[in-house]
């Protein structure tokens, strides 16, 4: 398996999305760690998660370092083409026993609303796709219409909902 952290910065190639967008994507590193802490403790994000708690700063530190060390978490950071503003994270977590890996999004809230997502999902999904070879696989919460629109959109089956999470699956073969 390469190591995802020696990936190169990487512009996107058109996605299959409707509009091509200038969205750039490359490893998350220490530099980020700020930044993925704030995303996260957003408002919005808290109320999508699973945990809706805030997290402290400790606490995120000790998670991001282990993150930076296991090879079967990869966080992307998108960036904006022109600017180089940061867009958001995709987080891939795997899961080697199933062979499959949770997909998880999250935008900076100074980037949300721009239609930004769905080029971002898409251009990470590809790139991991030449890390990992299984399938994707998301859960979302039933009420956030906009995120389950934009996994679908770039592939992801919606194949089970409990407990208000709809459960979402991207074959391989698909991507
Ligand atoms: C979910 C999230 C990634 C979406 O990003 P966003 O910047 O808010 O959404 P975008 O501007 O990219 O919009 C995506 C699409 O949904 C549409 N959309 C946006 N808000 C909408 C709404 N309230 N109702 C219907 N459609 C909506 C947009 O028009 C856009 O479609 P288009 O690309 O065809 O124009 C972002 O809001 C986020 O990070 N939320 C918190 C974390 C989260 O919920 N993660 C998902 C669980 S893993």
């Amino acid at each position: 398996m390469p190591n995802p952290v020696a990936k190169t910065r990487q512009s996107n190639a058109p996605t299959n999305h409707r509009r091509t967008f200038a969205v750039k994507l490359r490893p998350a590193d220490s530099e980020d760690s700020n930044d993925i802490w704030e995303w996260r403790n957003d408002p919005t994000t808290r109320a999508m998660s699973r945990i809706a708690t805030v997290t402290s700063w400790e606490s995120h530190c000790t998670w991001f370092a282990a993150a930076q060390k296991n090879e079967n978490k990869v966080i992307y950071i998108g960036t904006e083409g022109e600017t180089d503003a940061k867009i958001g994270m995709v987080r891939f977590d795997i899961d080697p026993a199933n062979n499959v890996a949770e997909t998880s999004i999250n935008l900076n809230p100074a980037m949300r609303g721009k239609s930004l997502s769905q080029p971002f999902l898409a251009l990470a999904a590809e790139k991991f796709s030449h890390y990992f070879n299984g399938d994707l696989v998301a859960e979302i919460r039933s009420e956030n219409s906009t995120s389950i629109r934009i996994f679908e959109n770039v592939g992801f089956v919606e194949h089970a909902e409990e407990q208000g999470m709809k459960k979402f699956r991207k074959p391989s073969r698909a991507r």
